[in-house]
């Protein structure tokens, strides 16, 4: 097998991406990941203000002169509107060869408090939006003939509870893991890789509220870290390029855990 040289195994010059909740957080560290690395990228996401605000300050950064970044308004939950969204990619950019299933929401609620209609809107965002957009992208990349990379947003709530009230997402995020190995069986054959990335606890704007504790709650909170620290969006970011480029030729149906060692503690 040809042996390439390391500059050419990040190089995604050739490449289309699409990250949904791309416009901040772990998201937006993937996107800028993957531009910096030559990809051409849309940003989709539920609040088309910060898509927009994210395409502006993407193309600006100095990184990659030439960024080629695209918003668009989308909620990844809405058949419809998944299917615009490749569309749009196609359109703009001429084609899909990177998905990243990354819009999630993880509100706190008491199972025996809450009515069905919450667990089925965190299950409709977090497990059935991931579904309709790996279908609507699969479809397309099986179209092109050039296989693909899928990547899927997990948490290290997929595979063992990182607290209380958190049962419908860790529903939607063990799901998520289960739909992830299955779907890299059923796409092998047509060299569509899926793999997933859990993180641990990472600073974003979904997590601002963790700020909010006393110093004795936040040094109880990071004691359980390993690596005493939450982690940086961009410390996603770097799994997600790894993932998306040929440095992870091999691999499908595997899960990254990025979480500073919390599941061992
Ligand atoms: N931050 C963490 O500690 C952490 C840990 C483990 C897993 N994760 C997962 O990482 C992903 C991103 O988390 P984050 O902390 O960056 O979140 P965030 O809340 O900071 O940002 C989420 C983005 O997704 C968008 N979004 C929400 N619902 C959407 C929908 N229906 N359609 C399209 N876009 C939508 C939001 O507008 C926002 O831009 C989520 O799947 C989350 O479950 C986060």
């Amino acid at each position: 097998m040809e042996q390439k040289p390391i500059s050419e195994l990040m190089n995604l010059r050739a490449k289309v991406a699409i990250v949904t909740g791309g416009a901040v957080g772990i998201g937006y560290a993937i996107a800028a990941r993957l531009s910096e690395a030559g990809a051409k990228v849309l940003i989709a996401d539920n609040d088309e203000n910060a898509a927009k605000a994210a395409e502006s300050k993407l193309n600006n950064a100095n990184a990659n002169a030439n960024a080629n970044i695209k918003a668009c308004k989308v909620d990844v939950s809405d058949e419809k509107q998944v299917e615009a969204m490749v569309e749009k990619a196609v359109k703009e950019f001429g084609g899909v060869d990177i998905l990243v299933n990354n819009a999630g929401i993880y509100p706190k609620e008491s199972m025996l408090n809450s009515p069905l209609a919450d667990f089925q809107k965190i299950l409709a965002v977090n497990l059935e939006g991931a579904f309709l957009c790996t279908k609507a992208v699969a479809k397309k990349m099986i179209e092109q003939g050039r296989g693909g990379k899928i990547i899927n947003i997990t948490s290290v709530d997929a595979v063992h509870p990182s607290g209380v009230n958190l049962s419908f997402y860790d529903a939607s995020k063990h799901g998520l893991w289960g739909f992830t190995k299955d779907v890299a069986l059923e796409l092998a054959q047509h060299n569509i890789s899926v793999n997933a990335i859990a993180p641990g606890s990472i600073e974003t704007p979904g997590t601002e509220y963790r700020k909010a504790v006393t110093e004795e709650e936040k040094e109880k909170y990071l004691s359980k870290i390993p690596l005493h620290r939450q982690g940086g969006a961009d410390e996603i970011g770097k799994v997600a390029l790894f993932l998306a480029s040929d440095l992870s030729s091999y691999m499908t149906g595997a899960q990254i855990l990025v979480d500073g060692g919390k599941l061992l503690s």
